[in-house]
């Protein structure tokens, strides 16, 4: 599952208006990557072109050996099945019920049963957590809820890639710990691949395997977690970091003057922040598609900052991992090794661990415990 989607020397312009210019970037298939950027800057437009509701000015969308804005419509419409999107608002339609908005994309592109896309809407419903509120209708249900409905509404069609659209915009900051994991559990459900577009920088630095930053017309930069997390470009730097020193302003870019004044006064980034482990699904499992923590850095020679992949019960993620990747793995010859105080397994790092027969005792990261299934 998961199609790789490539996007080469892509240009939008409404009118003399250019939005952005010259993106190019490759969602890894079955990966999660986050699009960053401050408002106003073509996210919803870059989103909206992937799918083709937004035809280029330039260049190239690759799925395969399609390329979208190439196509005719009847191409057209069946590549568009690959994607579920998540719309910003949830798009839900009003006047139906939340069972009715969920079944509508079955209803309307598939020739299935009554009894066939019951089962499918009730699954979805399951998986985003609405079992219940079938009946409902969006303007009953809180912003949070409605988010969920649009992410099981996207995902009734099976897609391979599913494009979000600030999920966690309007949401407080537990909901969109609980939707993000959500969000890391479905990517490890589905195996599809997942472009989230957010301006929340919590969100950028945990959930998603690749990051790109979208500033003044450009796509800054696009790559691994850890490539952009340590990075010491300026916007990347300061958008990351959510600093006020760099050149982004309130309103618009700093003026040049501006930027001088402040390196006149000495004011310099500071020290980058510690990289936080990757947020984990919440039944432990290892997504197809994850890195294991540092893995990047180590393979650039770079050294992440002090108190890197620590976790909030202090556990050393680059250390815990080859144990944690153990016990997660079924062993050939299941239970030879009885679960108990670490002795015999990969290096045990230094005592740090809980106990119990999880080593390390669940996975970073998530709001307490992660949700159940
Ligand atoms: N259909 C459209 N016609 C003309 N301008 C548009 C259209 N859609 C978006 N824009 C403009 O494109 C810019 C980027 O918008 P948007 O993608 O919504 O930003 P973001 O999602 O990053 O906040 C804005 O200046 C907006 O006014
Ligand atoms: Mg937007």
């Amino acid at each position: 599952m998961g199609v790789e989607i490539r996007v080469e020397g892509l240009t939008k312009a409404f009118g003399r208006q250019v939005i952005w210019d010259d993106v190019s970037l490759t969602l890894p298939a079955g990966e999660i990557s986050v699009l960053l950027g401050p408002s106003g800057t073509g996210k919803s437009v870059f989103l909206k072109t992937l799918v083709g509701l937004l035809r280029p000015e330039r260049g190239h969308i690759w799925i395969g050996d399609r390329d979208l804005p190439r196509l005719s419509e009847h191409l057209l419409y069946e590549t568009r099945k690959l994607f579920g999107v998540l719309f910003q608002d949830g798009a839900l339609f009003g006047s139906m019920s939340l069972y009715d908005n969920i079944a509508f994309p079955l209803r309307e592109h598939t020739k299935k049963s009554e009894a066939e896309i019951k089962r499918i809407v009730m699954e979805k419903m399951e998986m985003v957590g609405l079992i219940g509120a079938e009946r409902k209708l969006p303007g009953e249900i809180s912003g949070g809820m409605r988010k969920r409905a649009g992410l099981a509404r996207a995902l009734v069609l099976e897609p391979e890639i599913i494009l979000f659209d600030e999920p966690d915009s309007g949401l407080d900051p537990v909901r969109t710990a609980y939707l993000n994991q959500l969000i890391v559990d479905l990517n490890a459900e589905t195996e599809a691949t997942f472009l989230i577009v957010t301006h929340d920088v919590n969100t950028a630095r945990t959930v998603p395997d690749n990051i790109g930053l979208l500033f003044r017309r450009e796509l800054v930069m696009f790559g691994p977690r850890e490539m952009l997390l340590s990075s010491d470009e300026p916007v990347v730097r300061q958008f990351l970091n959510a600093r006020k020193h760099g050149p982004i302003g309130m309103s618009e870019e700093k003026d040049i003057s501006e930027l001088e004044a402040e390196a006149e006064l000495g004011h310099d980034p500071g020290r980058l922040p510690p990289i936080p482990p990757q947020l984990m699904p919440s039944d432990g499992r290892i997504r197809r598609t994850q890195q294991p923590p540092g893995a990047w850095l180590r393979a650039h020679g770079v050294t992440p900052p002090p108190g890197s992949f620590i976790d909030d019960v202090g556990r050393n993620w680059v250390d815990e991992w080859p144990r944690y990747v153990a016990a997660m793995t079924p062993a050939p010859v299941a239970d030879a090794w009885p679960a108990g105080p670490a002795s015999g397994g990969p290096a045990s790092p230094g005592g740090s661990s809980p106990g119990g027969s999880r080593p390390g005792g669940g996975p970073p990261g998530g709001p307490a415990g992660g949700r159940g299934r």
